[in-house]
C-alpha cells in the first residue's frame, strides 16, 4: 500500500511529471516496422501524452516529428508523402525526416519563410523489427547488448498490443511469478508438441511435464529477487518432489521491460510503453536461440486477437474480455479464453485505469514489485535532482549489458543457480548466433 501522492509520482508520465522525465531518458518503442501500410507509411504516435507523426520517406528513411504542423497546427498524420518528405494537407508545407521545411508552396516564389521554420524531430533506431524513439533531453543512451537487440533478424519476431490501463500495473504483472498458477490455469493440458508460438503451453527444459500441470499443481512458489546491473532477476522455485525442482528465471530490464522464457529455446522481452497515463502498448520481441522464428505463423496467431493497424484487442472491457461462465467452470481459471495475454490484460485493466494502490495489500509473492517500486522511486528522485538516470548505458557500458538470461527448467540437483546458468550457457553454445 502506498500513498495517493506516491502512486501519482510513480504512475503519471505526461510532459513535466517526475516519472515522465525519467522514462524520457530511455529509448521507447513507438511502432512495429510491420505496421506501416506500404501504400502510405505514416503513423500517428502518442507517447507519454505527447503526439508525434512517424513516417517513412521515398528513400526508406524514417522520421519522427511533432504532429502539429508548424504553420497553423493541422495534423501532419493526414499528410501526403511526396517530393522527398511529408507534405501537410492544409497548405502544402513540406518537411523532411529531420523536420527541415523544404517548401511553403502558397508563399510568393521569392519567400524565404521556409528557412526559418523547423519542425522538431527525434532520433529513431530500428531494432528487431521495432522502431525505438528518443524524446528526452540531451543525447540518447546506447542500446544494451541484450539478446533481443543482438540476434539476427531471422531469430526475432516483434508484435504489440494495446492495454487500456496505466503502464506500471501492466509492467507489474511481469514481475509477479505467483499469478501464473491461478490467472493462467488451464484445467486440461494440451499436447506440448503443439505449443509453438504460445506461452505456457510447452514443457520445461529437462522435463516432459506440461508447464500447465506444473503451474496448476504447485501453486505456492518460493520467490527470490536479486538486483543486477540491468534491473532485477527473479528466481521462482516450485518443489515438485524430493529430487526435482521447477526453476524459472525471469528479469526486469529497467525501466520498462521484462525478459521471460517462452519455451526451451525462445525468450520474450516485453516493453510496457505509456501512450498516456491511462493506456499502454506492450511491445514483445521474441528471440530464438534455436531455429529461425516462424514469423508468418507468429503473426497469424496474434492478429486474430490484436488486429492491425491499432492492435487493440477484440477482447476488452466492452465485451467482458470474452468471459464465459461455461469455460470458467470447465476449462480455464478466468473463463476468458486460452490466450494468456488476454488473462494478463484483464488482470491489469480490471485494476482500474490507474490502480489505486492506497487500497492494495501486498503479500510475500509481491516482493519483486516492492523492490522495483523502490528502484523506480530512487531513479525518479535522481533525475529530479539533475543526476543521470540509472541503467542508462553509454557506448562503453552497453557491451556489458548482455542477456539477460531467462530460463524455465526442471532441476534434478540442489544448486539451482548452477542449473539454470549451465542450461543457458549450453543453449547459447548451441545457438547459431549467441555463442559467447
Ligand atoms: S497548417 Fe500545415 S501547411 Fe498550413
Ligand atoms: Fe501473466
Amino acid at each position: 500500500m502506498i500513498s495517493a501522492e506516491h502512486n501519482d509520482k510513480l504512475t503519471r508520465v505526461g510532459p513535466g511529471t517526475p516519472a515522465g522525465k525519467l522514462l524520457r531518458q530511455y529509448w521507447q518503442p513507438v511502432a512495429l516496422v510491420a505496421e506501416f501500410d506500404p501504400k502510405k507509411p505514416i503513423r500517428a504516435v502518442r507517447l507519454m501524452g505527447d503526439d508525434f507523426v512517424l513516417f517513412r520517406d521515398a528513400e526508406g528513411r524514417y522520421g519522427l516529428l511533432d504532429r502539429d504542423c508548424p504553420h497553423r497546427n493541422a495534423d501532419l498524420a493526414y499528410g501526403r508523402l511526396e517530393d522527398g518528405g511529408l507534405r501537410c494537407a492544409f497548405h502544402g508545407w513540406l518537411f523532411d525526416v529531420h523536420g527541415n521545411c523544404l517548401d511553403t508552396p502558397a508563399e510568393p516564389a521569392t519567400s524565404h519563410l521556409c528557412k526559418h521554420v523547423k519542425q522538431r524531430s527525434y532520433p529513431l533506431v530500428e531494432k528487431a523489427g521495432v522502431l525505438f524513439a528518443y524524446i528526452g533531453s540531451g543525447e540518447p543512451p546506447a542500446f544494451p547488448a541484450f539478446d533481443c537487440f543482438t540476434a539476427p533478424d531471422a531469430y526475432t519476431f516483434a508484435f504489440k498490443g494495446l492495454w487500456e490501463c496505466n503502464w506500471l500495473q501492466a509492467l507489474e504483472v511481469g514481475m509477479d511469478p505467483a499469478h501464473a498458477s491461478y490467472l493462467h490455469r488451464f484445467f486440461e493440458d494440451e499436447n506440448t508438441e503443439e505449443s509453438y508460438g504460445k506461452q505456457f503451453r510447452g514443457a520445461s527444459s529437462d522435463s516432459d511435464v506440461p508447464i500447465t500441470k506444473v503451474l496448476r499443481e504447485y501453486d505456492r512458489p518460493e520467490i527470490s529477487v536479486a538486483t543486477t546491473d540491468y534491473g532485477l532477476r527473479i528466481t521462482t522455485l516450485r518443489v515438485l518432489d524430493e529430487s526435482q525442482t521447477h526453476v524459472r528465471v525471469t528479469n526486469i530490464a529497467f525501466p520498462q521491460a521484462f525478459v521471460i522464457p517462452m519455451s526451451s529455446h525462445m525468450t520474450i522481452t516485453q516493453f510496457h510503453v505509456p501512450v498516456d497515463d491511462h493506456n499502454n502498448y506492450w511491445y514483445s520481441i521474441f528471440t530464438s536461440f534455436g531455429p529461425p522464428v516462424d514469423k508468418p505463423a507468429m503473426w497469424e496467431q496474434r492478429i486474430q486477437t490484436y488486429p492491425p493497424p491499432d492492435f487493440r484487442p477484440n477482447r476488452n472491457r466492452s465485451n467482458h474480455w470474452g468471459f464465459s461462465v461455461e469455460e470458467q467452470a470447465t476449462q480455464t481459471f478466468t473463463g476468458m479464453g486460452h490466450d494468456i495475454n488476454v488473462h494478463d490484460q484483464w488482470a491489469c485493466e480490471s485494476q482500474g485505469s490507474i490502480q489505486n494502490r492506497t487500497r492494495e495489500h501486498l503479500g510475500s509473492t509481491d516482493k519483486a514489485i516492492i523492490v522495483y517500486r523502490r528502484l523506480l522511486a530512487d531513479a525518479i528522485e535522481k533525475v529530479g535532482a539533475g543526476e543521470t538516470a540509472p541503467m542508462r548505458p553509454t557506448a562503453l557500458s552497453a557491451a556489458q549489458l548482455v542477456g539477460p538470461a531467462s530460463y524455465d527448467g526442471v532441476d534434478s540437483g540442489k544448486d539451482h543457480d548452477a542449473y539454470w546458468q549451465k542450461g543457458d550457457a549450453a543453449r547459447r553454445a548451441a545457438s547459431p548466433w549467441a555463442k559467447p
